[in-house]
């Protein structure tokens, strides 16, 4: 089927638009990957459900993918909005147990309706001919690896659609892209008030009433640094191959539910330079702990670990860790894991957010950028409250890179400067 007809399906709908100039430009636009980038009400998800309609009515033997950071997110803020467009029982076939929407007009192509909690397990379809994100800059930034993943076969193209969120991926994996002129990239930004059924009124009231940033995140739809970033300056780098003689080290976060992932991130350091490096991460949702262990051995490589810093909150489960990978089946296959010592981390959570700070400014600490996928991830949306509080969901890898890094320098008598200033907090 050809644009003619894709945009006939578009005129025979009863809540048919005219498209306002930051959507019809993303419409013309002809790169794979689009992003709508704007303020709250601006017509993104409007923009997207039809995007992906004419996406697929040119591609009806394909599959595509609709995906929403969350399930709440889909089902009352995307999937409410494409329904309105293409309602089930008039438009094609909603199968809700599969989350799959079928339109009439299928040549064997499928809708997959997804929610990207757990976007390695939910993305996982093989191939498919494209893929709307909605409010994507909550999505992770692994779920933009996956989504890159299942549409390359095809060469396949990807619309989002968002407000901001802080510069996160989507800022320097996206956005910056595009602006370096990138001809894969194509991005339209614009306020809410673009859309002509905004009110201004209410436009104006809370520009008057929100913080100046705030206002422009929701309302312009511009990419400013989150208030109150945590670690405002973090340094990431091309990962290089560690030595095996480096000293190495992992710092431990358990967890069990959404947005509580179990996450452990690998240090080393250069004898030389004393530069630390967090070179690799494990981060994986709800899995027993045996799978967590056989997952922190794969990770080490060829490396053998010496120290294992865990939240002293966690007894019994860095205790059942250390179980299973001090059992003799294990050390069968790898003896050094007798020799790994488990240790509360540095238990002061302020002081341990400056020592990863110190470490940053000083440029002792670096991320392997290509590796530590969810580290950098959280990194770059990991900002403080109103009241000052440090976040309790999606802190995970921050935890665990707190607890290896602070630790491993309050407990050795080698850093002796630098375990004083962590302790005293200077
Ligand atoms: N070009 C347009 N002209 C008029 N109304 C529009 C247009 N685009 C979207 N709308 C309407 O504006 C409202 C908000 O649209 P929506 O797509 O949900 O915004 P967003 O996802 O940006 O918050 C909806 O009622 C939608 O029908
Ligand atoms: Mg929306």
């Amino acid at each position: 089927m050809g644009e003619k007809e894709a945009m006939a399906i578009l005129a025979n709908n009863p809540h048919d638009v005219t498209f306002h100039p930051g959507q019809s430009s993303a419409w013309h636009a002809k790169q794979r990957f689009i992003l709508l980038i704007a303020g709250t009400g601006g017509g993104k998800t409007t923009f997207g459900a039809h995007w992906s309609m004419d996406e697929f009515t040119r591609f009806p033997k394909d599959d595509g993918i609709i995906v929403a950071p969350n399930y709440k997110t889909l089902n009352q803020g995307t999937l409410r909005r494409f329904f309105q467009f293409y309602p089930p029982g008039k438009t094609g076939e909603f199968k809700k147990n599969d989350m799959e929407f079928i339109p009439y007009h299928s040549e064997g192509g499928k809708i997959f309706i997804r929610s990207a909690e757990n976007p390695e397990e939910s993305l996982e379809a093989a191939v498919v001919r494209w893929v709307w994100g909605d409010e994507a800059s909550l999505l992770k930034l692994i779920a933009w690896d996956v989504i890159q993943s299942r549409v390359g076969f095809l060469e396949g193209r990807v619309c989002f659609t968002t407000t901001p969120r802080g510069q996160n991926w989507l800022y320097y994996d996206f956005y910056k892209h595009w602006r370096a002129g990138n001809p894969d990239y194509f991005v339209s930004q614009f306020p809410s008030i673009l859309n002509p059924k905004y009110p201004r009124r209410e436009f104006d009231r809370v520009r008057e009433t929100m913080s100046s940033s705030k206002f422009a995140m929701r309302y312009l739809g511009s990419f400013e640094k989150l208030e109150g970033q945590i670690w405002p300056n973090p340094r990431f780098k091309k990962g290089f191959r560690i030595p095996r003689d480096w000293k190495t080290w992992v710092g431990v976060d358990f967890g069990y539910t959404k947005g509580h992932e179990t996450a452990f991130i690998f240090f080393a350091e250069s004898p030389k330079t004393e530069r630390v490096y967090a070179w690799n991460e494990y981060y994986r949702p709800k899995l027993l702990m045996s799978e967590h262990a056989e997952g922190f051995l794969k990770c080490c490589e060829d490396k053998q670990p010496t120290d294992v810093f865990f939240d002293s909150a966690a007894q019994q489960e860095a205790a059942e860790l250390e179980a299973y990978l001090k059992s003799p089946e294990v050390r069968a296959r790898y003896p050094w894991t007798k020799k790994l010592k488990f240790m509360n981390a540095f238990k002061s959570v302020e002081l341990g957010i400056d020592a990863v700070e110190e470490g940053f400014n000083s440029r002792k600490l670096w991320i392997f950028e290509d590796r530590c996928r969810n580290f950098q991830d959280e990194i770059r949306v990991y900002a403080r409250d109103e009241d000052g509080s440090v976040p309790k969901v999606y802190n995970n890898a921050c935890d665990a890179g707190r607890y290896g890094y602070a630790s491993l320098f309050a407990a050795s008598s080698k850093h002796k400067k630098r375990k004083a200033a962590i302790i005293t907090g200077i």
